[in-house]
C-alpha cells in the first residue's frame, strides 16, 4: 500500500473483504506448491498466510511500517519486510508477483513494472488486482463538492491514487516488456462492514489524500458532508457500499527465447 501511518488494526477489523476479494485472484495465479510468490502491497498478510497454506514459499512487501508490524504479528512464521515496490529488489527470482488492492497506491507505474519484471524468472507470471478507471468515483467527485461547499480551492484538490484504463495499464506492461495474457474492467459495488459507519470510516483509512488540500479543521465536516452527498446512491439496502472498479491483470515476463526473438524484432 502506499499511504504512510496506516491503522493496520482497523484495517483487518472493518475492511477483512479486501483480502476476502484477493483470494478471488489466487484462482487465477494457479500456484503450485514450492514456488516463490511475492505479495507486493501485501497489507496485513492475509493473502499471504493464504498462499503460504497452499505450500507456497512468500515474500510480501508493503511500504507502511504499521502494516508490517501487524502482518507480522498476524503471521510470525512467514517473511514479511518493509518496502517501497518503486525500489524493491529481489535476491532470487521469484515464479510470480501477485498484488491485491495495492498498485493503485503506487504513482509511478512504469517504475513499479520495471520492478515486478527485475523480480521475476523467465516465464514468471504478473497477477494483479486494483482499482482500475473510474474506481470511486462517486465517493471522489461527493469529497470534491464538499470540500468546494466548504470554501476549499479546487486547484488544491487532487486524487492521490492510480486508476488506469485497460488500454493505458496494457501499454506500460507491453512497454515494461511483458505479454498481457489476460485484462478484465469491471465494476465490484461493495458492501462495507455491518459494524463500520460506511463511507465516514472509509474516507477516515483511505481518504486523506483526498483532502490534503482541506484545512484540518474543515477535514471532518467535509468527510460527514460527503458521506451524505453519497448517500442515495450508496446506501442500500440498510448498507453502505462503495462504488469500486476493478482491474484484474494477467501478465507474464516472456520466456528467455521469446525475449530474445522480440529484441531481435522477429516477435
Ligand atoms: C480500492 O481498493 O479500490 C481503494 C481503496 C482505498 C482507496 C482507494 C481505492
Amino acid at each position: 500500500m502506499g499511504q504512510q501511518g496506516w491503522d493496520a488494526e482497523g484495517y483487518d477489523r472493518s475492511f477483512g473483504f479486501v483480502s476476502g476479494y484477493g483470494r478471488e485472484l489466487l484462482g487465477l495465479l494457479g500456484p503450485e506448491p514450492g514456488e516463490r510468490v511475492l505479495d507486493l502491497g501485501c497489507g496485513t498478510g492475509e493473502l499471504a498466510a493464504a498462499l503460504t497454506e497452499l505450500g507456497v514459499e512468500v515474500r510480501g512487501i508493503d511500504a507502511d511500517a504499521a502494516m508490517i508490524a501487524q502482518a507480522r504479528a498476524n503471521h510470525p512464521g512467514i517473511h514479511f519486510e518493509q518496502a517501497d515496490a518503486h525500489d524493491v529488489v529481489v535476491a532470487e527470482p521469484v515464479d510470480a508477483v501477485l498484488s491485491n488492492a495495492a498498485l493503485h497506491w503506487m504513482l509511478d507505474p512504469a517504475v513499479v513494472i520495471a520492478r515486478v519484471r527485475a523480480a521475476l524468472r523467465p516465464g514468471g507470471r504478473f497477477v494483479a488486482e486494483f482499482g482500475g478507471q473510474g474506481n470511486v468515483a462517486i465517493i471522489r467527485s461527493a469529497v470534491r463538492d464538499a470540500a468546494v461547499a466548504a470554501g476549499t480551492d479546487p486547484t488544491r484538490l487532487n486524487s492521490p491514487w492510480f486508476f488506469p484504463s485497460p488500454a493505458e495499464y496494457a501499454t506500460l506492461l507491453e512497454a515494461g516488456g511483458f505479454r498481457v495474457r489476460r485484462m478484465e474492467h469491471f465494476d465490484r459495488f461493495t458492501a462495507l462492514d455491518d459494524g463500520s459507519d460506511g463511507i465516514v470510516d472509509w474516507l477516515r483509512m483511505f481518504g486523506t489524500g483526498l483532502l490534503t488540500g482541506v484545512s484540518t479543521d474543515l477535514r471532518d465536516q467535509v468527510i460527514q458532508d460527503a458521506a451524505e452527498r453519497c448517500r442515495p446512491v450508496l446506501f442500500r439496502d440498510g448498507r453502505w457500499h462503495a462504488d469500486y472498479v476493478r482491474l484484474r491483470v494477467w501478465a507474464e515476463r516472456p520466456d528467455r527465447a521469446t525475449d530474445d526473438r522480440c529484441s531481435a524484432g522477429v516477435g
